[in-house]
C-alpha cells in the first residue's frame, strides 16, 4: 500500500487562493500597498482567471471525447447485445463466444428459486453506451402500478391454476388435467381449454440511464436473490473491473461490471457533473396474450456451427435459439411492428403512473399510430413518433436515433436521472428558450410465459417465505442436523422457501435434462407436506425450457428476443443477405450474377459420418 498525493488542477487553484487570502489578511505598513505587492496580486487573479479558462477549455473537450467515442459506438452498431463471456476457443472464430455460446445472452435456470431469471453477464449497447454487466439472474418484478418513485418494483403476480385442475382432489387426476393445459398451450387451442389466463407472457427488458450518483457510494440497479456488486463505492467498483480487465481475470462470483461514468456538464464553466450509468432488468406482464406464432426463429450460423452443424430445428431446441417478434403480414420494413405495439406498454423511470408531453422546439410529439393530436405520453417506451409541424424535409413521421433501429427511449422527471439541456432561439433570437430533458434508453430481452406451474401446489406444501428471513430458514431445521432434501422425513425439507421453491409432483415430468453448469435445478428432491409426508417433487421455478411433460413434449418458456448489437454494422446487413441467398437458393436464384435461367440438374448429396458431428456436402451442375 502507498500513499500518494496528487495535486490536482483544482487543488492548485485553491491553494493560489489560500495565499492570496493571507497576502490580503497580512499587516500592510502604512495601510499602503507598495506598487510590487499590488502587482503580485493581480496577477495572481490573472492566473486564477487562466486556470479557469485552461479548466473550463479541458473539461470541454473531455465531454468532446466521450461524446465522440458514444457518436462512433452508436453508428458502429445498433443497440443491442453485443458479447458474452468467452470461456473456450476453437480451430474456427465461430467456435468461440459472440453474444451466444453454450446460451444466448448466457441465459440459464434457476428453477428451483421461485421467480429468478438465469442469465449471466453481458455486454451491452445501448444508444452508444457501451458497459459490462453483472451476473444478472433478474427477478419477475415489474415498475410500481401505483406510485412514481424512483426504483420502486412490485412482484409481478404469478398466474392462478385452473379451477378444473384444483377440483380434483387426487393428485394423480389434477396431473392429468394439468398436462391437458399444457397441451392446449402446445397446441394454442383454447377451445376447450382457454388457457390464455394462465399462461401469461412478460416481456422483460434492459433498460440504462444516467444518474446522479455519489461516487463514494453505489446504488444496486436490481435486486437479485443471487447477485449483487461486490463493491462498497462506484469508484471501487471501477477500480476492481479495471483491474480484471487489466489482468484478463474475473470475479469468481461474477459480481463486478463495467458502468461508465462520464461528465454530463459544467456548471458555472468550471464544476463538472458527473453522471453514473447505471441499467436494470425488469418485467412487463403484457396486457394481451402473445399467441407463440408471433415468436419466429432466427437464424445464427456461428450458434448452429459451434454446436457441430445443427439443423434449424435442432437449433431451435437450444438455448443459442434467438426469436424475434413476427408482425403479422409483415415482410418489408416498417415504422411501426408489433414489438414496438409491446415496448410501447413499458413505462420509462417515472414508473406506470408517469405522464410526460412533450414539445420540444415547438413541435408536439404525437403517437405514431393513433389518429388523434393527443399528445404522446412519452414517459413511456417508443421508437417511432410523429410530430405536429413537418421537419425539415417534410417529414412528419421521425425515428429515435440517428443509425440505431432499437433506440426505445422514455422521458423521465426523477432528478436522480441526469439531465442536458438545450437552448433554442427564435429566428431573430428575439427569444430564446432553454430545453430541459431526462432520458432512459431500453431494449427488449425475451418473452417468459408465466404457467401454472408457479402457484401449483398439489400436496399442499407450505411455503415460508423468503429464503433470507428467519422464517424462510426454518425449512432447514430437522432433529438430525440440516434437512437437505433426502427421502426421509428428518432430511426432507420442511416445506418451500423462495430458493428452494419445489413443489410440483415429480410424476408430471420425466426426468430434467439440458444441463448447464450455471444451473441450480436439482432434478428432484424430497419436501415435507402440511401433514408431514414425505413427497417427492421437482422445481417449480423458470426454466428456458421445461422438462419433458410425458404425452405433451419439451416445451419452451423463455423466448429471447433482444436485438444484437452488431446487427446494426454495414457488414451485418450484407452478410444476412448472403446467407439468405445461400441458404435458400431456388428462392433467390436471380441473385446469382453468372446464373442461367433454372435447367435441369442434378444435386449430388455426400454424407460424411464421423464420431462426432455429420458433414453435409452438396454440389450443383447449376442453379
Ligand atoms: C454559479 O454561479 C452563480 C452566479 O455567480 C452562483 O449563484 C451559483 O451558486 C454558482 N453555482 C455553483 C454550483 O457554484
Ligand atoms: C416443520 O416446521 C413447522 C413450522 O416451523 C413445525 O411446526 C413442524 O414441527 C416442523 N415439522 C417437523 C417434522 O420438524
Amino acid at each position: 500500500p502507498r500513499n500518494t498525493e496528487k495535486m490536482t488542477l483544482l487543488g492548485k487553484m485553491f491553494l493560489l487562493l489560500f495565499v492570496n487570502v493571507s497576502l490580503l489578511t497580512k499587516p500592510i505598513d502604512g495601510l499602503l500597498m507598495n506598487a510590487a505587492f499590488r502587482k503580485q496580486i493581480s496577477d495572481q487573479l490573472k492566473q486564477i482567471r487562466s486556470l479557469e479558462t485552461n479548466i473550463n477549455l479541458l473539461s470541454i473537450q473531455l465531454m468532446a471525447q466521450q461524446f465522440y467515442v458514444e457518436e462512433q459506438t452508436r453508428s458502429n452498431g445498433n443497440s443491442g447485445l453485443k458479447h458474452v463471456r468467452t470461456s473456450r476457443h476453437g480451430i474456427h472464430p465461430y467456435q468461440s463466444a459472440s453474444h451466444v455460446d453454450n446460451s444466448l445472452a448466457s441465459i440459464h435456470d434457476h428453477a428451483n428459486n421461485d421467480r429468478t431469471i438465469g442469465m449471466g453477464e453481458l455486454v451491452v449497447v445501448l444508444n452508444g453506451i457501451e458497459f459490462r454487466t453483472r451476473h444478472n439472474d433478474y427477478r419477475l418484478r415489474m415498475k410500481s402500478r401505483s406510485t412514481t418513485n424512483y426504483g420502486e418494483v412490485d412482484d409481478i403476480e404469478f398466474p392462478d391454476v385452473p379451477p378444473e385442475v384444483k377440483q380434483h382432489i387426487d393428485v394423480k387426476d389434477q396431473i392429468e388435467e394439468m398436462r391437458q393445459w399444457f397441451k392446449a398451450w402446445r397446441d394454442q387451442d383454447y377451445s376447450v381449454r382457454d388457457y390464455r389466463p394462465y399462461f401469461k407472457p412478460v416481456l422483460c427488458y434492459l433498460e440504462g440511464y444516467w444518474t446522479h450518483s455519489d461516487q463514494n457510494s453505489i446504488d444496486e440497479p436490481f435486486d437479485s436473490d443471487r447477485h449483487h456488486f461486490d463493491a462498497s463505492s462506484w469508484y471501487d467498483l471501477q477500480q476492481k473491473i479495471r483491474f480484471t480487465s487489466y489482468s484478463g481475470g474475473k470475479d469468481g462470483f461474477e459480481n463486478f461490471g463495467y458502468l461508465p461514468t462520464s461528465v454530463m456538464k459544467l456548471i458555472n464553466g468550471t464544476i463538472p457533473v458527473l453522471a453514473q450509468w447505471n441499467y436494470d432488468i425488469l418485467c412487463h406482464p403484457l396486457s394481451e396474450d402473445l399467441p407463440l406464432s408471433r415468436l419466429q426463429p432466427v437464424d445464427d450460423l456461428k450458434a448452429r456451427m459451434s454446436k457441430g452443424g445443427l439443423s434449424m430445428n435442432e437449433y431451435m431446441e437450444t438455448r443459442a435459439a434467438r426469436y424475434r417478434i413476427d408482425t403479422p403480414g409483415q415482410i418489408h420494413s416498417t415504422n411501426w411492428d408489433l414489438l414496438d405495439d409491446l415496448m410501447s406498454e413499458i413505462p420509462g423511470r417515472d414508473n406506470y403512473p408517469g405522464h410526460i408531453t412533450d414539445n420540444i422546439f415547438g413541435d408536439t410529439t404525437l403517437p405514431f399510430n393513433a389518429d388523434t393530436d393527443e399528445p404522446l405520453n412519452v414517459a413511456y417506451y417508443h421508437r417511432t413518433y410523429r410530430v405536429s409541424s413537418a421537419g425539415a424535409m417534410g417529414l412528419k413521421v421521425r425515428h429515435r436515433g440517428f443509425s440505431d433501429e432499437n433506440l426505445f427511449v422514455a422521458q423521465t422527471t426523477q432528478p436522480k436521472v441526469v439531465s442536458l439541456d438545450v437552448e433554442s432561439c427564435s429566428k431573430r433570437k428575439y427569444q430564446c428558450t432553454v430545453w430541459e430533458q431526462r432520458w432512459s434508453y431500453a431494449i427488449p430481452l425475451e418473452i417468459i410465459y408465466m404457467t401454472p406451474l408457479s402457484k401449483w401446489n398439489p400436496y399442499d406444501i407450505p411455503y415460508r417465505g423468503d429464503s433470507r428471513t428467519k422464517e424462510g430458514k426454518t425449512i432447514f431445521d430437522g432433529p438430525k442436523g440440516r434437512r437437505n432434501g433426502r427421502s426421509n422425513k428428518n432430511k426432507a425439507y420442511n416445506g418451500t422457501n423462495s430458493k428452494v421453491y419445489y413443489q410440483t409432483p415429480t410424476e408430471f415430468f420425466n426426468n430434467e435434462i439440458n444441463r448447464d453448469p450455471a444451473d441450480t435445478t436439482k432434478g428432484s428432491t424430497f419436501v415435507l407436506d402440511a401433514g408431514n409426508n414425505v413427497r417427492q417433487v421437482r422445481a417449480s421455478g423458470h426454466r428456458i425450457i421445461l422438462p419433458n411433460i410425458p404425452d405433451v413434449g419439451k416445451l419452451r418458456q423463455r423466448y429471447p428476443i433482444m436485438p444484437i448489437h452488431g446487427e446494426g454494422d454495414a457488414v451485418w446487413k450484407e452478410l444476412e443477405a448472403l446467407k439468405d441467398i445461400l441458404l435458400e437458393p431456388s428462392k433467390f436464384q436471380q441473385m446469382f450474377r453468372d446464373s442461367d435461367p433454372v435447367e435441369e440438374h442434378v444435386h449430388t448429396i455426400e454424407f460424411e459420418t464421423g464420431p462426432f458431428k455429420i458433414g453435409l456436402g452438396i454440389t450443383q451442375t447449376s442453379f
